[in-house]
């Protein structure tokens, strides 16, 4: 079975809403058919920036997706600071990043907290993007796959097969993310595929087959055809390269396989 590789650009705390404009118009004018007819295109800059590009992104009909980079867990609430799943669902918001490394180290986001929002994300309609990855420390003690199933199993408690075969996962070594430190294609791809292994634990051979496994963690132009070449990784999450639209497009070319 052939899964469309998605590539994601995680803006992060970047770009106020007229460069996000900006940048959706450069990337918009980058892109071919072809690439978008290869793979799912999203874009996910901070909130502020959600309503101008759900309305660029609509009035141009640009073949593009667009990702919120969190949310909270309830619909409602006296939650002061924090945006509900409805409410990004009324942007045309269609992906959610959930536990990001920066999310789980910064803010607190443990796998308890992650599976709530991957849960809320679902029940509202939109896909969770699932962020899953190992510290320097725990890939040198050789522990990598054995945190990373433990992320992947905690992050889908609760989800039934139906919905588990509609989500993304991405692995992101947090030693590689806004480093310049790439996985090598090899060990994304184990990586990925190991990924997938714990779904079909958790479900069957069927979800895992649906299920897309994306990479992150300095992605560049440089270094893109070589890890999306690979037969478990199913696109990729980007960080700062994302930011740069020639950059971004390049990336998304890559894709074309
Ligand atoms: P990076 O970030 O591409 O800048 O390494 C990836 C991410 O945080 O998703």
């Amino acid at each position: 079975m052939s899964r469309t590789p998605l590539i994601a650009g995680n803006w992060k705390m970047h770009l106020d809403h007229l460069e996000a404009i900006a940048l959706v118009q450069r990337l918009a004018y980058s892109l071919e058919p072809a690439d978008t007819d290869a793979a799912d295109i999203v874009v996910v800059p901070p909130f502020t920036a959600l309503r101008s590009v759900s309305t660029l992104i609509e009035g141009d009909r640009l073949p593009l997706g667009l990702g919120a980079q969190d949310c909270h867990w309830e619909s409602a609430g006296a939650y002061t600071g924090a945006i509900s799943p409805p409410m990004l669902v009324k942007l045309r918001v269609s992906y959610v990043l959930c536990g990001h490394s920066e999310r789980r180290a910064l803010f607190g986001d443990t796998d308890e907290v992650v599976n709530r929002k991957v849960r809320a994300v679902l029940a509202a309609g939109m896909t969770p993007i699932l962020c899953v990855g190992e510290t320097d420390e725990q890939r040198e003690a050789g522990d990598a796959e054995a945190v990373v199933t433990t992320q992947v199993r905690a992050g889908l408690s609760g989800v039934d097969a139906a919905r588990a075969a509609t989500l993304v996962v991405a692995y992101e070594p947090v030693w590689a993310i806004g480093t310049g430190k790439t996985a090598t294609s090899d060990d994304a791809d184990a990586m990925c595929g190991s990924v997938r292994g714990v779904v079909g634990e958790l479900y069957d051979g069927g979800v895992a087959e649906r299920v897309r496994v994306q990479y992150g963690g300095s992605v560049k132009p440089g270094n893109a055809a070589d890890l999306l070449g690979r037969p478990q990784v199913d696109g990729a999450l980007v960080g700062g390269a994302s930011l740069d639209a020639e950059d971004f497009a390049v990336i998304c070319k890559a894709a074309r396989r």
